[in-house]
């Protein structure tokens, strides 16, 4: 097997200013000291190893700000790794933070071709998928509107509907799916079953571990931007599971 994203000792160091209002005195004290625009590193990732193999699933959890959006950010190369090597082989689509990648101004419908075009794809490619990307978001008269009167729930099915229709060979779905209603939800997975048939290697960041167990292969574990866990869906949700419901006490698990 062949891996179409690979991770080899990845950390990520973002450096945070500190923005907290200071006393006078300390304002006096930091006027004398040389590094008072010093700014804290902070270590999103660390050391973080795994392969996704070409047609796998790979599900990521953890907690809020264990660093799930970060590896999908480093895969798509929206950022950098500070150090380790990250390999990425296929054409890849990303759906990250809701309206990333939508102009507000535009139209559904002229954000659609913005997005084909930022994506390489050719107008007359384009025109060809547009049917399909307007009938998969099913926006009714919101397509002719700004994205700007969108609600999120709008976002996410024009994201998805633009993700899925560019023919990637890697897909990235970054949580948004959880803001769609039960309908447009359901109407996602079906449509995620569909695409792992075909063969795509699919990165699923989400919440639900029903929903990992039953879409992923394979899920990886964050905690505080460490790698806690990587094996089965159903071996890694459980062990996630019960460490939240406080069971669980190990280190690394690998399954
Ligand atoms: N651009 C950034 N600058 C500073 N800190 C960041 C940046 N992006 C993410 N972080 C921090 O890195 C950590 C992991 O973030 P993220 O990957 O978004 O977490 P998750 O998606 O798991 O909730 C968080 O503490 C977050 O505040
Ligand atoms: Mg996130």
């Amino acid at each position: 097997m062949t891996a179409a994203i690979q991770f080899e000792n990845v950390s990520k160091c973002f450096f945070l200013r500190h923005r907290r209002v200071y006393s006078f005195q300390e304002t006096f004290v930091n006027l004398l000291r040389a590094n008072r625009n010093r700014r804290e590193p902070f270590w999103a990732l660390r050391d973080v190893s795994f392969a996704v193999q070409q047609g796998e699933t790979l599900g990521i959890i953890g907690t809020n700000g264990s660093g799930k959006s970060t590896v999908l950010k480093l895969i798509s190369r929206i950022i950098e790794p500070t150090t380790g090597r990250i390999t990425v082989s296929g054409r890849l689509s990303a759906l990250l933070e809701l309206g990333a990648g939508f102009h507000p101004d535009l139209t559904g419908r002229e954000n659609i071709y913005l997005n084909g075009s930022i994506l390489g794809l050719g107008r007359r490619e384009m025109k060809r998928k547009f049917d399909d990307i307007v009938a998969f978001a099913d926006l009714g008269q919101f397509i002719d509107m700004p994205v700007r009167s969108y609600s999120s729930g709008m976002h996410m099915r024009l994201g998805f509907a633009v993700a899925i229709h560019v023919d990637p060979e890697i897909l990235l779905v970054d949580e948004v799916l959880a803001v769609g209603d039960e309908a447009f939800q359901a109407k996602c997975f079906r449509k995620i079953e569909e695409l792992q048939q075909q063969g795509l290697t699919i990165v699923l960041v989400s919440h639900d571990l029903g929903e990992v167990k039953r879409l992923c292969n394979r899920a990886v574990w964050l905690a505080d931007g460490e790698l806690k866990a990587l094996g089965p869906s159903e071996v890694v949700t459980a062990q996630y599971h019960a460490r939240s419901s406080g069971v669980y006490a190990g280190s690394m698990e690998r399954a």
